[in-house]
């Protein structure tokens, strides 16, 4: 059995600040005590976790969990359980390579040890790399999640924005799959050319003067009925007013920091076009268990089989958290930075 220190060292924000640049430069590496598991509780040895942009608008007092400060941020990643509870359940991962996840009001993934409930781990294959595996728990499900909603509505072709994130990159996998065309929109001429050398039939850029006419016609011409908006604001609007009648926008992110805007209302009254939001814990709450536990298998296998990858651009020791999230918040379109603690 593997000995377990009785401290670890953890990334700390000592409260939150609505400014990121602050917020980044508030954080802290810092010693923590292992304290005792609850009966369904195990202990993680992790090995990386990413950072989101669920973790930035966190650290700014910007998303819809908070936490009680001083807090460890992150809210997934990948290690080895090397202890558990008394819970039949728990004990069943003692030993077993997961991805994990947390949302209650306790400390995050953004250490060497982190402790959660067994429910908020996902055994892995042993076959599954590690960089992989820590960013596994959200965005692979995030966007099965939101192509269902393609599958649901029949869909020939899908738009989507922030196109250059990795949900983006993995709603293009599974849309290739099923031959559904993708309007991919992304902000940088940059990202437009890597996804085009990628393959990329259909790239916009949000930031060219008639953005909103090309995006008008190629919809009408695809005949798009789903866009999938992770940015908000007024692309929100902007997308609803371009989508063909019966079309129906899926938020799921609000990268502008800005409220949803610019919705044209002769268009909601007269196109019966549909406003609606997307959430992973909601999702997998209906999903219910073993349903998850199947699709977790099929994205997996996905995964092992290298249909599914999530880019990775770097990885840095816990202690460099500040130039981890500085390359990160640099160029999120070039992949995710991992802190992978022990290095
Ligand atoms: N609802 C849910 O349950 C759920 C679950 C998982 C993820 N998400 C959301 O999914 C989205 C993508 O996450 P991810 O982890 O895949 O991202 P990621 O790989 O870290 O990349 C972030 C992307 O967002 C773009 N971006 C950032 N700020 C932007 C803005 N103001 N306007 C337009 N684009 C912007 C970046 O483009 P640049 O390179 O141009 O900066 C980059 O392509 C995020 O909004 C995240 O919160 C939602």
């Amino acid at each position: 059995m593997e000995s377990i220190p009785s401290t670890y060292t953890a990334v700390v924000l000592p409260d939150y600040h609505p400014n990121t640049i602050r917020a980044m430069l508030s954080l802290k590496s810092e010693q923590k005590e292992i304290r005792e598991l609850k009966d369904d509780e195990v202990l993680i040895k992790m090995a990386a976790a990413p950072v989101n942009p669920s973790d930035i608008a966190f650290m700014q007092g910007g998303y819809n969990i908070s936490k009680t400060t001083p807090v460890v941020p992150g809210f997934e990643g990948a290690g080895r359980v090397v202890a558990a509870g008394k819970s039949h359940k728990a004990e069943q991962l003692l030993k077993k390579k997961v991805s994990c996840f947390a949302q209650e009001d306790v400390d995050g993934t953004w250490a060497e040890y982190f402790i959660t409930k067994e429910k908020n781990c996902i055994p892995l294959a042993e076959d599954m790399p590690w960089e992989q595996a820590a960013c596994f728990a959200v965005n692979p499900f995030t966007a099965y999640g939101l192509f269902e909603e393609a599958r649901i509505a029949k869909s020939t072709a899908i738009i989507q924005n922030a196109a250059g994130s990795q949900v983006g990159n993995f709603i293009r996998k599974l849309a290739a799959k099923s031959k559904v065309d993708v309007i991919n929109i992304v902000r940088k001429e940059s990202t437009l050319k890597s996804l085009q050398e990628e393959g990329a039939k259909y790239v916009l850029n949000s930031s060219e003067e008639d953005f909103e006419e090309k995006l008008r016609e190629m919809s009408t011409l695809l005949n798009a009925n789903v866009a999938f908006d992770a940015v908000a604001g007024e692309m929100t609007g902007t997308l609803y007013n371009s989508m063909p009648p019966g079309g129906r926008v899926v938020v799921y992110g609000g990268l502008s920091g800005n409220a949803v805007s610019q919705v044209d209302v002769l268009q909601v009254i007269f196109k019966n076009k549909i406003l609606k939001g997307f959430n992973l814990n909601d999702y997998i709450l209906n999903t219910g268990r073993q349903h998850f536990q199947e699709i977790s298998d099929e994205i997996q296998r996905m995964f092992i089989g290298r249909e599914l990858k999530t880019e990775i651009q770097a990885g840095f020791p816990l202690e460099k958290i500040v130039d981890a999230l500085k390359l990160y918040l640099g160029n999120m379109s070039k992949g995710k930075v991992l802190l992978k603690p022990g290095n």
